[in-house]
């Protein structure tokens, strides 16, 4: 889909490292910055305002502030977010179903 403008945010440096090399390596044009869409402050979100924006396995690993992490998310998008991510209730031994407990 050559009409989209797509970018991504991760957080840890290696994650974005390997990401732009892939995006090389298959030639996929998407951006990649580092970024802690939880608690990073709004000079980091370096990308333009898209219409959406998704996560897919990610807000799983915040341990709490899921609801802060989408707040700062729906900050930087047109209409809105959507999650591919796992149900709590599929996975009732985990750190995320711990720390709710
Ligand atoms: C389980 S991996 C999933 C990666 C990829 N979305 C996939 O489905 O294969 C979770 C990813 O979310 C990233 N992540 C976790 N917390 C984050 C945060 N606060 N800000 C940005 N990325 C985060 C992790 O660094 C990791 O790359």
């Amino acid at each position: 889909m050559p009409q989209l403008d797509v970018y991504g945010y991760e957080l840890c440096p290696p994650g974005v490292e390997i990401s732009r090399l892939a995006a090389e390596k298959f030639d996929i044009p998407v951006s990649y910055e580092q970024l802690d869409y939880l608690r990073a402050p709004q000079d980091r979100y370096v990308f333009p305002k898209t219409d959406v924006a998704f996560t897919m396995f990610s807000i799983e690993q915040l341990p709490r502030d899921c609801g802060v992490a989408v707040g700062n998310m729906l900050d930087y998008v047109r209409l809105g977010t959507f999650h591919i991510e796992p149900v709590p209730e599929n996975y009732p031994i985990s750190l995320v179903r711990l720390s709710v407990v």
